[in-house]
């Protein structure tokens, strides 16, 4: 500083690469063209912000509502706007529809939204109530109207099926399961207390059990011309509603075996726990996929189709996925690991919480544990009790 002062237009003048990219913040401007193949969304992404304001695209996607980032944006700093321009053009809240939610969540990130139940009521019972399920949004909520609503199934040869939820109902026998999902940043907190790790800080709440109903998207695949078997690779690819900036959809895939086999208990899901789909989880369809990361049971679903690759989306091929410690994101190539598909096990203490203090004698421990992959409980057993091994210690 002092830095040169610009107008809007002027900034407007540096819409790609070769002009350099510029973008405002406030009332800074940057320089941010080297930045473009750095940003981890992806440089097409950076590139719809290109000559204007940041803020409509931040309101959009809250991972940047952190210090790292602007700490990161300042260091591109190359001038400022002049102080008569006028300010950004409000950013509509693309959130503004989203529904309305239990005050006893604790929401780890309002816009998206992303909330858990306290550790102390997710152990009360063991189906979790719909109220306190944990939400992973990445996006708004899409308003959907169950009249109208499609299915788009793609069929083998080109066809397709559109189907309604009056067809779902009525022409697939409902096949309920009790299954329990986790998302893949679930004690992420307890993580970041050995090493900062990126991402919301979830507490042990991230995971909930529930009841759901729905028809077998195995029975709706062979409806649509599938073969029980396939050979080589496939994947059957989930399609939500709701869309970024650019339009694209929140999608994931899981491999074929899985969605056909009678055993994998895959579901198109219209029912929680004998209720009609919460909006926030998935209104009025999703995919619920037992024994499975959570980012692969797409929510409201728009559509399923077979292919030879995995989803294209964002979301399967450059997030979840699991690297060795050793892996920043200086030098994370996403394309060198497998999409997380199935999670070990899991297991914590819901109460009494870290730091509580007991009184001497009996103590009752409350906590889950969790198999994964559909895998004997056995070993969620065994590691139950080693999660218990400090509650112990606690209670001495
Ligand atoms: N499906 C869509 N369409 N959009 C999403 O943001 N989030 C995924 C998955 N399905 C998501 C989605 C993730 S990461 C998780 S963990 C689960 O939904 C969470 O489901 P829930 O909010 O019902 O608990």
């Amino acid at each position: 500083p002092p830095y040169p002062l610009y107008t809007r237009e002027e900034v407007g003048r540096h819409r790609a690469p070769a002009d350099r990219v510029w973008v405002t913040h406030g009332t800074d401007v940057f320089d941010v063209t080297d930045f473009v193949e750095l940003h981890p969304g992806g440089a097409d992404k950076i590139l719809l912000a290109a000559g204007g304001a940041l803020e409509p695209f931040w309101a959009l996607y809250a991972v940047h509502q952190q210090p790292h980032v602007l700490e990161l944006l300042r260091e591109y700093k190359v001038g400022e706007l002049r102080p008569d321009e006028a300010p950004a053009p409000g950013a509509q809240d693309p959130f503004a529809g989203d529904p309305p939610r239990h005050p006893g969540l604790r929401v780890n990130s309002e816009r998206p939204f992303n909330a858990e139940p306290p550790p102390e009521l997710l152990a009360e019972s063991f189906l979790t109530p719909n109220e306190l399920f944990f939400t992973r949004n990445h996006l708004p909520v899409p308003a959907v109207d169950a009249g109208s609503y499609r299915l788009r199934v793609e069929g083998p040869g080109g066809r397709a099926l559109s189907l309604s939820l009056q067809e779902l109902r009525s022409r697939f026998p409902k096949h309920e399961v009790t299954a329990t999902l986790q998302c893949a940043g679930n004690r992420r907190a307890d993580m970041s207390r050995v090493r900062p790790v990126k991402g919301l800080a979830w507490d042990i709440g991230a995971i909930g059990t529930a009841r759901w109903g729905g028809a077998r998207l195995r029975d709706v695949l062979l409806h649509a011309g599938f073969a029980e078997e396939r050979a080589g690779e496939w994947h059957v690819c989930f399609e939500g509603l709701d869309t970024d900036g650019t339009g694209a959809p929140y999608g994931a895939s899981i491999p074929y075996g899985k969605a056909m086999s009678a055993a994998g208990d895959v579901l198109l899901a219209y029912e929680m726990n004998g209720a009609e789909l919460p909006r926030d989880h998935g209104f009025p369809l999703r995919a619920v996929v037992p024994g499975v990361v959570g980012a692969r049971n797409v929510k409201w679903l728009r559509r399923v189709a077979v292919s030879a690759a995995e989803s294209p989306s964002h979301w399967q091929q450059k997030d979840y996925k699991g690297f060795a410690p050793c892996v920043d994101w200086d030098t994370v190539d996403y394309g060198s690991a497998p999409a997380i598909q199935e999670l070990p096990v899991q297991s914590a203490i819901t109460q009494p919480r870290p730091g509580a203090a007991v009184p001497p004698g009996e103590l009752t421990v409350k906590g889950y544990a969790w198999s994964g992959g559909g895998r004997p409980s056995a070993a969620a057993g065994s590691a139950a009790r080693s999660a218990a091994e400090p509650a112990a210690a606690i209670a001495e």
